[in-house]
C-alpha cells in the first residue's frame, strides 16, 4: 500500500482522490486545500482521511507520494518542497509556469531519486494509445498534417491564457502519438472576455515537426460546443478521432488523392480520388485518469521512468513557450528551444525583469 495525499481539492483534485481511494495498492491518506468547504466535500465522501489546509502537514506525514491539483502558479514551490520532504510527485498539467521552473523540478526529482510525473491524462487515454499504434503501423502511410480541435464554452482560467490551460493535452497527445517534438511554433489568437488581463480565451497553435509533418492546434474557452477531435491525414489513409464520440471513437477512412506518375500537358493531368471505407478501430475503455494514477504507483515501485514524465512536460512547456513568445509578438514563427523568458503569466511583450528570474525569486500564490 502506498500512502498518498493530495493537495488542491478544486475541480480536478477530488478526481485524483477518488482513483487513489479506489486503488487496491494505493491508501489515499491525507487530503490539503485552502478552503474549507473542499475538505469537508471529499472528507464526507472518505471518512478516515485527514484533512488540512496547511500543505506543510502533508509534506511532515508518513505519505510517499503527493499529488499537486493547483493552479499552475504554485505548482514550482509545491512539487519542490514536496521532493525536498522525500515525496515523489504527481504534479498537474502544466508542469510550470516556464522551463526554468520544469527544469529545477526535474533536477531536484533526480538529486532525491524522487519520480516526477505530470498530469498529461490523454496519454492514457484509450483512444490516443490506439492512435499512437495506428500511425506507428504505418497504415496511414506518411502522415501528412494533424488537426485538432478543444473547445467548450470555459471553463475560463483566472491567471494563464487558454494555450497553456488546454494545449498542454494536446501538445503532449502529439509528442506520444508521434515520437518526435516540433522544432518551430507559432500561435495567433484573440483577447475577448478577459481584455483588462490581457488574457487570450482562444488560441491557433501551429507545430512545425521534422519531414514537414505539420499540427495545428485550436483551443478556446468561447465555443458554443464541446468538440475535442483530431483528424490525421496521411498519404495512404485517414483517422478522425472524436474524444466525445460515445461510440466508434476512432474511425479509418480510406480516402485519398493520387496524381498521375507522369503527364506532358495540362489535360493529362488528372488527379484520382479514392473514397474507400470507412472503418471504426474497436476500443478496450478504462478510465484514463485510473490508467495514470495507477502508473504512477507503478513507477514509484520499480524506479521507472513514467509515460508522462517530468522530462516529456519539459518538452510541452518549451513548445508552450514559444507559443506565448508567438502570440504575444503577431504571429511569429518561434524555434522551439530551451527558456524564452515568456511564461504562463506573461501578458505582454514589455521588456523588464525577465519572467524566469520572477517566476523563481518571489513565490507567486495568488
Ligand atoms: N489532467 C486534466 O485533465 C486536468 C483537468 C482539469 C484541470 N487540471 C489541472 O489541475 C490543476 C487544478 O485545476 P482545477 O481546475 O482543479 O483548479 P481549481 O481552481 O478548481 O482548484 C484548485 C484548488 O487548489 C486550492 N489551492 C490553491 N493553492 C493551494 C495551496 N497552496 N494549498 C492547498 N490548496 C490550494 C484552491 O483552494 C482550489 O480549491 C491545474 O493545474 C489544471 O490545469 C487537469
Amino acid at each position: 500500500m502506498l500512502k498518498v495525499g493530495v493537495i488542491g481539492l478544486g475541480y480536478w483534485g477530488p478526481k485524483l482522490a477518488r482513483n487513489f481511494h479506489e486503488l487496491p495498492d494505493a491508501r489515499l491518506e491525507w487530503v490539503c486545500d485552502l478552503r474549507q468547504p473542499r475538505l469537508d466535500h471529499v472528507t464526507n465522501l472518505y471518512p478516515g482521511v485527514r484533512a488540512t489546509p496547511d500543505y506543510r502537514e502533508v509534506l511532515a506525514s508518513g505519505v510517499e507520494a503527493v499529488c499537486i491539483a493547483t493552479p499552475v502558479r504554485s505548482h514550482y514551490y509545491l512539487a519542490m518542497e514536496a521532493l525536498q520532504a522525500g515525496k515523489h510527485v504527481l504534479v498537474e498539467k502544466p508542469l510550470a509556469a516556464c522551463v526554468r521552473q520544469a527544469e529545477e523540478i526535474i533536477a531536484e526529482g533526480d538529486r532525491r531519486g524522487r519520480s516526477v510525473m505530470v498530469g498529461h491524462t490523454f496519454v492514457y487515454n484509450p483512444a490516443v494509445v490506439a492512435m499512437k499504434e495506428i500511425i506507428a503501423s504505418g497504415q496511414l502511410g506518411q502522415i501528412y498534417y494533424i488537426s485538432a480541435t478543444r473547445v467548450n464554452l470555459g471553463l475560463f482560467q483566472p491567471d494563464i491564457n487558454v494555450a497553456w490551460d488546454l494545449a498542454p493535452h494536446d501538445i503532449s497527445i502529439l509528442l506520444y502519438v508521434l515520437g518526435m517534438e516540433p522544432v518551430s511554433a507559432s500561435a495567433r489568437g484573440g483577447v475577448y472576455v478577459q481584455q483588462k488581463k490581457g488574457l487570450h480565451d482562444v488560441a491557433y497553435l501551429s507545430l512545425y515537426f521534422p519531414n514537414g509533418l505539420l499540427a495545428d492546434i485550436r483551443v478556446s474557452w468561447l465555443d458554443p460546443c464541446k468538440i475535442r477531435t483530431y483528424t490525421v491525414v496521411g498519404s495512404e489513409k485517414m483517422l478522425v478521432y472524436d474524444d466525445v464520440a460515445p461510440v466508434d471513437k476512432i474511425v479509418i477512412y480510406d480516402k485519398g488523392v493520387e496524381a498521375p506518375p507522369y503527364s506532358d500537358t495540362e489535360e493529362e493531368f488528372h488527379l484520382s480520388y479514392r473514397t474507400g471505407e470507412a472503418v471504426p478501430y474497436p476500443l478496450k475503455w478504462t478510465e484514463p485518469l485510473q490508467v495514470e494514477c495507477q502508473h504512477f504507483l507503478d513507477c514509484i515501485r520499480q524506479g521507472s521512468e513514467p509515460r508522462s514524465s517530468g522530462r516529456v512536460a519539459l518538452e510541452v512547456i518549451k513548445v508552450l513557450e514559444a507559443a506565448q513568445c508567438s502570440l504575444l509578438n503577431g504571429g511569429s514563427r518561434e524555434v522551439i528551444g530551451g527558456s524564452r523568458g515568456f511564461c504562463a503569466h506573461r501578458t505582454r511583450r514589455e521588456t523588464g525583469p525577465r519572467c524566469q528570474d520572477l517566476c523563481l525569486r518571489e513565490p507567486v500564490w495568488l
